[in-house]
């Protein structure tokens, strides 16, 4: 038993990946989440000192996205508590092209702790775990931009990048960027996850400002649209973010996942197959 390394957001899509690579090299983390004991709450500053005692090495996912309002702070306070509590290495996961996102970066690589900065474009796991899962189950996809070019880049990449460099003081000072290895637009994406499924999806191009609207009338929460928003139209237009990096390759010694064998593993799982509940 080995919980001298914590995985903050320890259940999450990058987390709960980085748990089993660390696992599969005989390192048993402590989880940081709010279901875990002890348990982790960005929100209760409290149980921050526990969770963080006698650690070494930390992977922070900031929940729920480096540019929401509040997370500067947040990255502030704990970095500053985990070199005051003697953690060593902070690998922190970063958003590319997100200037709030940056700011943090900032805060971590000044602090003085040692540490890597993950900076990740978006998750092919949005499709299969998170906000556009539930217009793949619908068969409706209502989406803005949807000829923007993205280098989607796989969770199991980042999580392999993030457990290397959190184990290895070699990447210390680095800010790694982890991209697909190829652009992909959401038009294309839709495709392959109907061909691959064998089901039937209608793209729907829509207005950034009638997917706000679709986000208004479902009932989501004002930060997340605001979130979701600022996403489309600030971090999903960004050129920077259109760029393709080599990290993973270099890195891992492999080359990073291609959309379409994400979506070949995915469609095998079952889970874009799922009944949709009434
Ligand atoms: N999605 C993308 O395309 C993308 C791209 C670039 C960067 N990022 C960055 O990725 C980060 C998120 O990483 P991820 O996607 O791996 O995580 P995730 O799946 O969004 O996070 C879920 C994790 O956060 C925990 N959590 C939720 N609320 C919490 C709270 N109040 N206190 C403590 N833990 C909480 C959950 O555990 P419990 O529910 O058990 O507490 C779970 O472990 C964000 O900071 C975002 O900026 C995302």
């Amino acid at each position: 038993m080995n919980s001298q390394v914590l995985v903050i957001g320890g259940t999450g899509k990058t987390g709960s990946r980085v748990v089993q690579h660390l696992q599969k090299n005989g390192i048993e983390p402590r989880i940081g989440s709010r279901n875990a004991n002890p348990g982790f709450d960005w929100d209760n500053k409290e149980t921050w000192v526990k969770a963080l005692s006698g650690i070494e090495r930390m992977y922070v996912t900031y929940y729920p996205d480096l540019a929401v309002p509040g997370a500067k702070e947040a990255i502030t306070s704990l970095t500053h508590l985990a070199v005051e509590l003697g953690v060593k290495k902070m690998v922190l996961l970063s958003g590319k092209g997100e200037t709030e996102a940056e700011a943090c970066e900032e805060i971590v690589a000044k602090s003085g702790i040692g540490y890597t900065i993950v900076r990740a474009s978006w998750f092919n796991q949005n499709w299969s775990e998170s906000f556009f899962l539930d217009g793949i189950l619908s068969g409706e996809v209502a989406l803005p931009l949807s000829d923007v070019l993205i280098p989607f880049v796989d969770a199991d990449d980042i999580a392999a990048v993030a457990a290397k460099v959190l184990m290895d003081d070699g990447y210390n000072g680095q800010i790694v960027e982890v991209t697909g290895p190829e652009l992909v637009t959401f038009e294309k994406i839709v495709d392959l996850i109907a061909e691959s499924t064998g089901r039937k999806l209608n793209l729907h191009k829509i207005s950034l400002a009638e997917y706000v609207d679709g986000m208004k009338a479902a009932g989501l929460p004002g930060d997340v649209i605001w979130l979701i928003e600022y996403l489309f139209s600030h971090v999903l237009t960004n050129p920077e973010n259109q760029k393709i990096s080599h990290d993973i390759e270099t890195i891992l010694g492999r080359k990073a996942k291609t959309f379409a064998q994400y979506v070949a593993d995915t469609a095998s799982s079952g889970v874009w197959n799922q009944p949709v509940e009434a």
